[in-house]
């Protein structure tokens, strides 16, 4: 059953001057209890995505189509009744750990804050039970750390904290923008490890973003590829790794460090500017395959298998499998 429903989203930023759109009609589903992961190289447009969900857009921007939640438009609903789901149904871990913590309270203080602003728990009680949380994300000697600041934490240590706060009120779907990105790889497999848990425990359904296929393998169940605004291919985690139908899937995956002996083949180019997009599919000016009526129009995004969504107009072919 579909828990969050983002139909047809659009995202620009408007001045005076001028308007220029950075997400095109965006549409993805996340199932209960499921991991979808949204993944593209840097400026796609997936943390736009994510501020959108939780209405934190920026003033200048704007956002058309529909985001439905349960039953509700998440784009229609007033910011009070937005901000009850915020950090309570819905809740979100930011790229940038040190950025949401504030330097100058305690962690655990921080933690026990969620619990005061959504259910008026007295503060003795609230931190109680953020020494609990911390405790459920692994954090060792909790009792004594609850009263750290965040500079006095490692990396890895404040994450969790993050996903402390993000969780602590057993949200129905967390999204996780970047989650592990600055950690190294065995506290990142540990930050995964726990998301699977609480995902399992709680039948929680998360949106998890990343530009790494790598992770996208290890705790997704669905994908959607984004590129330049637009989402160019959608499907099961083992059909976007091992059928991908999209060029630019296969050049995230020839992009992975592989096993010993093949080189990583980085994609050529750059993630084009909103404002100097490519004439046709906006991934033609990198594409490997491309011929010359790819520059004509853009490609719908279409069946290419049963469930396989890619927008590229020679997806149904076979021409690179040879
Ligand atoms: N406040 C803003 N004003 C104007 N343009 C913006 C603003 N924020 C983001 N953009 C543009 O929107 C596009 C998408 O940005 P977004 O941050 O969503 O990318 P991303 O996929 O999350 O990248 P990364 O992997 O680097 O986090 C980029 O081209 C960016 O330049
Ligand atoms: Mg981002």
């Amino acid at each position: 059953m579909t828990l969050l429903d983002v139909r047809e989203l659009s995202v620009g930023f408007s001045s005076l001057y001028s308007s220029i759109k950075v997400i095109s009609d965006l549409s993805i589903h996340v199932d209960h209890g499921e991991v979808f992961g949204l993944v593209g190289e840097s400026g796609c447009g997936k943390s736009l995505t994510a501020y959108s969900i939780m209405g934190l857009l920026p003033e200048n921007a704007y956002a058309e189509g529909a985001v439905f939640f349960k039953d509700k438009n998440l784009l229609e609903i007033d910011r009070e009744e937005l901000r009850k789901l915020r950090g309570k149904d819905i809740s979100m871990v930011f790229q940038e750990p040190m950025t949401s913590l504030n330097p100058v309270l305690k962690v655990g203080y921080q933690i026990a804050e969620v619990f005061m602003a959504h259910y008026g728990t007295s503060k003795k009680e609230a931190l109680s039970r953020a020494v609990e949380l911390m405790k459920a994300v692994r954090i060792p000697s909790s009792e004594l750390r609850v009263n750290e600041y965040p500079h006095q934490m490692s990396g890895g240590m404040r994450q969790r904290i993050m996903i402390a706060m993000a969780i602590a009120c057993r949200p129905s779907l967390l999204i996780a923008d970047e989650p592990t990105t600055a950690l190294d790889v065995t506290i990142q497999a540990e930050i995964l490890q726990l998301i699977r848990n609480l995902k399992d425990e709680d039948n929680m359904s998360v949106l998890f973003i990343t530009h790494d296929l790598g992770i996208v393998s290890e705790i997704t169940d669905r994908v959607g590829v984004m590129y330049a605004g637009r989402i160019v291919e959608s499907a099961t985690v083992s059909n976007i790794l091992n059928s991908p139908r999209h060029p630019y899937t296969m050049g995230l995956l020839d992009s992975l460090p592989t096993v010993k002996g093949k080189p990583l083949k980085p994609i050529p180019g750059n993630v084009p500017r909103p404002e100097d997009l490519p004439e046709g599919c906006r991934f033609s000016d990198r594409c490997r395959f491309a011929m010359s009526d790819c520059h004509d129009v853009e490609p719908e995004l279409a069946e290419a298998a049963p469930g396989h969504l890619a927008r590229c107009i020679r997806a149904g072919e076979s021409l690179w499998h040879s």
